[in-house]
């Protein structure tokens, strides 16, 4: 299982025991004050609880007649167990507080990388090289990488367990979350605020690259460049999102959306009654104007991909791909 994973999803560093692998230079420090913190809570624990029940079998009443001895305070003993948590909480918060402002201050050095969230899927543009609209976000190895963030439509939170990193994405605003990634390999991101229906479909990657390799990676449009129009219309499908509400095969009950197997060259009917065959006007106006019709049987929740968004020639990538859902 393991292997298949690995096969799948490329070279993936080993976890550690307790959380995700660490692959951030931010990391360190979020898993030293996580394994502080769990510590900490385990000898207090584990020392109260034998405590406890060491004073339940030793002060139990022997006998019916047995009368409760009179119990005095103890002054040091209340100042013992008032200072020592107290120092304890110090230590934990500026610990915190550091690594807190650490994580919100992105270096002057770092790329920066423009995120777009939507439902249901992430959007990746770089400034330079005119990658836009990349569905994986492609970082070179030991390089800070500042992320501007923002939303199309509803809260979405950008949250990648291996960097230790998460910041709320939110429409009308940007939001910025940063990373320095200390080890290459693939890396899951996930969207972690209630979005809708395809909120847990809402997935992408990061993949950590040489310096080399990114630079070669930016040079071929994100490596959108050279592909034929199929191969280029069923990478689009994924990171433009289609793929989380739409299933290739003909399954009509496999996702939210319609499924698309199968189905270009059909007759379909509308929300209307109207029957509408399943052409390149029908699949492009259907893109471009999401909710203009309706099939019968499903609800106009896919918003519309305007050319900003999904260009010609990609649209005409992603009809030849659904031509070939065969
Ligand atoms: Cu986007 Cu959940």
């Amino acid at each position: 299982m393991a292997h298949l994973l690995t096969l799948m999803t490329g070279p993936q560093p080993e976890p550690a025991m307790w959380l995700p692998t660490a692959a951030s230079s931010q990391a360190a420090d979020v898993d030293g004050l996580f394994h502080f913190i769990l510590y900490l809570c385990t000898f207090f624990f584990v020392l109260i609880m034998a405590l406890m029940v060491y004073f339940v079998v030793k002060y139990r009443r022997k006998s019916a007649t047995q009368k409760t001895s009179a119990v005095s305070g103890s002054h040091k003993l209340e100042i013992a167990w008032s200072v020592i948590p107290t120092l304890l909480l110090v230590v934990i918060f500026f610990w915190g507080f550091k690594g807190w402002m650490n994580l919100n201050v992105p270096p002057e050095d770092a790329l920066e990388i423009r995120v777009l969230g939507k439902k249901w899927s992430w959007e990746f543009d770089y400034p330079y090289n005119g990658v836009s609209g990349a569905g994986e976000l492609v970082v070179p190895v030991n390089q800070p990488v500042k992320l501007i963030m923002s939303s199309q439509d509803v809260i979405h939170s950008f949250y990648v367990p291996a960097f230790r990193i998460k910041r709320d994405v939110v429409p009308n605003r940007y939001s910025v979350l940063w990373f320095n990634p200390t080890k290459k390999g693939t890396f899951d991101v996930f969207c972690t605020e209630y979005c809708g229906t395809s909120h847990s479909q809402m997935l992408s990657r990061v993949k950590v690259v040489s310096r080399d390799d990114f630079k070669k990676w930016a040079e071929t449009g994100g490596g959108m460049d050279g592909l034929s129009p199929v191969e280029l219309g069923k990478k689009l499908f994924s990171s433009k999102g289609c793929v989380a509400c739409h299933s290739i095969t003909d399954d009509r009950m496999a996702k939210p959306g319609p499924a698309l197997g199968k189905r270009f060259g059909k007759m379909e009917e509308m929300s209307t009654g109207e029957m509408v065959k399943v052409d390149e006007n029908y699949v492009r106006e259907s893109i471009r104007n999401s909710t203009a019709k309706i099939v019968k049987g499903y609800a106009p929740v896919m918003p519309p991909f305007p050319a900003s968004s999904v260009s010609d020639r990609q649209l005409n990538a992603l009809i030849d791909y659904i031509k070939s859902l065969k």
